[in-house]
């Protein structure tokens, strides 16, 4: 695969397209683990990824039009009382990726506004960049016609409950405006998590539709809670279902594929593996910042105890780009803040299971 040694961002053409993580993996010779993406530490479901396998025997059909029966199953995992009346609001995606595109080519245009947080997830941008709206910085005091919050937020673990985000948006979006909220990390919360989302807010988002025209979708990657980054699997959850259609109208057909939707109209029935990401994420959180706090005692932890990654100030550019380095040397990648968020003392790294963070730390005994 050709790489651009200029800009020292691997496969990403920095000129063209927005750095991720995810990507080294695969030009280790001694890959052991992927810390760079934010991904499941259980890995890829087992049983949804059986099934996975066995639909490429009629992938040689088209896919379903409408996304059927995965999108409906979907829907009843969102909300799984009211998920008749609800389904028609929801639409599928290859990735979120291609939702979030598709939201903010709708959205009207003008100003456009990132979450309050330090910095986030940068798709949004990127997109907004290519549909020629003005930026507005983070924390900037002013309203805009397009919101994009990632909550919790992608990379700096920043997390608003519900009446805060509402606030949020109240203060933040003008009449007439899109709304949109990610929360592909929100269902790490707990088993609780549909609680705490604005998926079940349908009154809130109606009444703030018909009263303000403002417009709240709720987006989800599904790439990250159920690992299949290569399967390519998001949803948007829209205020309505003229909103859902609107989309409907402008999507390629066929954008999610076979395999993909056989995979996530099985991942969503699979109970125990959630009950484990539940049970054990916090635990090797938590033992995993103990340990490196141990022995780096003045790097700064941030983010949410839920969730699938650390946020870490290193304090130091030069220790920041040694631990970076040094762990794509052990084959055990960690997501530099420098590339895309320009945070160059910042490093991320995924929860993982102790053994192969064992493997990262004997790395960083070199730092
Ligand atoms: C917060 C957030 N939203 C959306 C995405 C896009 O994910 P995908 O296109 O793989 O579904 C990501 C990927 O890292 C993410 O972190």
């Amino acid at each position: 695969m050709p790489t651009n040694a200029a800009t020292n961002n691997g496969p990403w053409d920095a000129k063209l397209q927005q750095f991720h993580g995810g990507q080294d993996w695969a030009h280790l010779d001694n890959f052991v683990e992927d810390f760079s993406v934010t991904t499941n530490a259980f890995g890829m479901p087992e049983a949804a990824k059986l099934t996975a396998i066995h639909s490429i025997d009629h992938s040689h059909h088209y896919p379903p039009a409408d996304q059927e029966p995965a999108k409906s199953s979907l829907a009843r995992f969102l909300w799984p009382a009211e998920y008749l009346d609800e389904r028609n609001r929801l639409i599928l995606g290859n990735g979120a990726s291609e939702l979030i595109d598709l939201v903010i080519r709708m959205a009207p245009s003008g100003v456009w506004k990132p979450g309050p947080f330090l910095t986030q997830y940068k798709e949004y941008e990127r997109s907004a960049r290519n549909n020629n709206f003005t930026m507005l910085p983070e924390g900037s005091p002013d309203k805009a016609n397009v919101v994009c919050l990632v909550n919790p937020c992608n990379p700096t673990g920043d997390y608003l409950e519900l009446p805060e985000l509402k606030q949020w948006i109240t203060e933040n979006v003008l009449p007439g405006g899109y709304a949109i909220i990610d929360e592909s990390m929100q269902p790490w919360h707990s088993p609780e998590f549909r609680h705490h989302s604005l998926v079940g807010e349908r009154e809130y988002v109606e009444a703030l539709y018909k009263e303000q025209g403002i417009s709240v979708f709720v987006m989800h990657s599904w790439t990250k809670l159920w690992c299949c980054t290569g399967l390519r699997l998001g949803s948007v959850v829209c205020p309505t279902t003229e909103h859902m259609r609107a989309i409907k109208k402008a999507q390629v057909p066929w954008s999610v594929n076979t395999v993909a939707l056989a995979f996530l109209d099985a991942v969503v029935r699979d109970t125990e593996y959630l009950d484990n990401t539940w049970t054990m994420t916090p635990v090797w959180r938590k033992l995993t910042i103990d340990r490196i706090a141990e022995m780096f005692p003045s790097w700064v932890f941030y983010g949410r105890e839920f969730l699938s990654w650390i946020w870490v100030d290193t304090g130091s550019e030069e220790v920041a780009e040694r631990a970076v380095e040094l762990a794509k040397k052990a084959g055990v990648p960690v997501r530099s803040g420098r590339p895309g968020y320009n945070l160059p003392t910042f490093v991320r790294l995924a929860v993982r299971e102790p053994s192969k963070v064992d493997v990262l730390l004997a790395a960083w005994k070199a730092v």
